[in-house]
């Protein structure tokens, strides 16, 4: 990433944050308060609630992290929270993350879908990683990262995980990042069962940034991820409580067909329908912003996943590590994206079709 002065930075990342979203309708989110659709999870003295309810911080400091969690499981829906992450002089490796899984329900066969932002090192930008797993896929990581188009700890930006039967997206703002569109090759990958929606923050020391490299400094700390505009939609599946007994296979069943109404509810919602428009704005973010692909890794991975679309031209752009092969400079990353054609398919389809 080119360092450029803050001025200057802030024009260019308002102009690519256009050029990204233009014409995308926002999403419609019904927001909720804190105690309305959550509970804490650990840290409980650093999780700081406003007096309306409607925005919690998650404070890091010497003695712990903190957590909350949805007070139910979903069978499929979306998971949505504007996100404000730590002041920058952070230099270190504290890891917000939100994320849906239920491995404490299912410990060997658990699903999860991950926004994680990785710690910052001071003067560099922030980057989010999304992941994928299904029915304890853990030796298959499905990683993709990249640098966001804005500054995320100077105001608040939406993040989102829609999860239909048929598909996952993730959305930053209104664009859609990501989308793995569910496949019969995929098997158990593909998230199934019901999962809670988890917010955290701890010290990643070990592993975020740059493998370890740079600690939390708790000099600069407490580090604060402040999350809002709470949104949970989708098929509510048991009693709060993060302890779920293990569900039969019968319970499934039921609890899937509880989860019709609902689910028709979100195939039908605006966010789950992939036009063209979004399905452009999702070709250029990742041009412009993917810095890694589990899809491209092929140290990692020999055999591509049978749910990579590799396209060639893309492809070029990555090494073998599945990492960017040049360092993104966002001027040059502009006129390159004309050249790519749609690597999606251009038809308009139902993410729950
Ligand atoms: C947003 O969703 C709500 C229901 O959740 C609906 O009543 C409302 O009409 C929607 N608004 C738009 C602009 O689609
Ligand atoms: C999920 O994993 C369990 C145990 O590892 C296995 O028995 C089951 O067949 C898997 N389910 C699917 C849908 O792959």
């Amino acid at each position: 990433m080119a360092r450029l002065a803050p001025a200057a930075t802030a024009v260019m990342v308002l102009a690519t944050i256009v050029s990204v979203a233009a014409g995308l309708q926002a999403i419609n989110v019904t927001t909720m308060s804190f105690e309305e659709g959550y509970a804490p999870l650990f840290g409980h003295d650093n999780i700081l609630r406003s007096a309306d309810d409607r925005t919690v911080s998650l404070l890091l400091d010497r003695t712990t992290g903190s957590g909350f969690i949805s007070s139910a499981m979903y069978q499929h829906g979306l998971f949505s929270a504007s996100i404000k992450l730590p002041s920058d002089y952070t230099a270190g490796a504290s890891s917000p993350s939100m994320l849906t899984s239920n491995a404490d329900v299912f410990e060997k066969r658990h699903d999860e879908l991950d926004f994680e932002f990785l710690g910052n090192i001071r003067g560099k930008p922030w980057r989010v990683q999304t992941n994928v797993y299904g029915n304890g896929s853990v030796s298959r990581g499905r990683e993709e990262r990249y640098v966001l188009p804005f500054d995320p700890t100077t105001e608040f930006h939406r993040y989102s995980i829609l999860w239909t039967p048929s598909a996952v997206a993730f959305y930053v703002d209104d664009v859609p990042v990501r989308e793995v569109r569910r496949s019969p090759a995929m098997g158990g990958d593909f998230p199934s069962k019901p999962m809670s929606l988890y917010a955290t923050v701890w010290d990643a020391s070990n592993w975020a940034t740059s493998g370890g490299k740079y600690k939390v400094n708790y000099r600069y700390g407490p580090f604060v991820a402040s999350f809002t505009d709470l949104a949970l939609a989708g098929c509510r599946v048991d009693q709060p409580g993060i302890r779920m007994t293990m569900m039969p296979p019968a319970g499934e069943v039921e609890s899937y067909r509880r989860c019709a109404a609902a689910e028709e509810r979100l195939r039908a919602a605006d966010v789950a329908v992939m036009t063209l428009e979004k399905q452009q704005a999702m070709r250029r973010f990742r041009e412009q912003f993917m810095v890694y692909s589990y899809c491209y890794d092929t140290l990692r991975y020999p055999v591509p996943f049978p749910e990579c679309d590799v396209v060639e031209s893309e492809r070029r752009r990555f090494k073998d590590s599945g990492h960017l092969r040049f360092a993104l400079r966002r001027g040059q990353q502009r006129r390159r994206g004309g050249r790519h054609q749609g690597r999606r398919g251009t038809r308009e389809h139902v993410v729950a079709s």
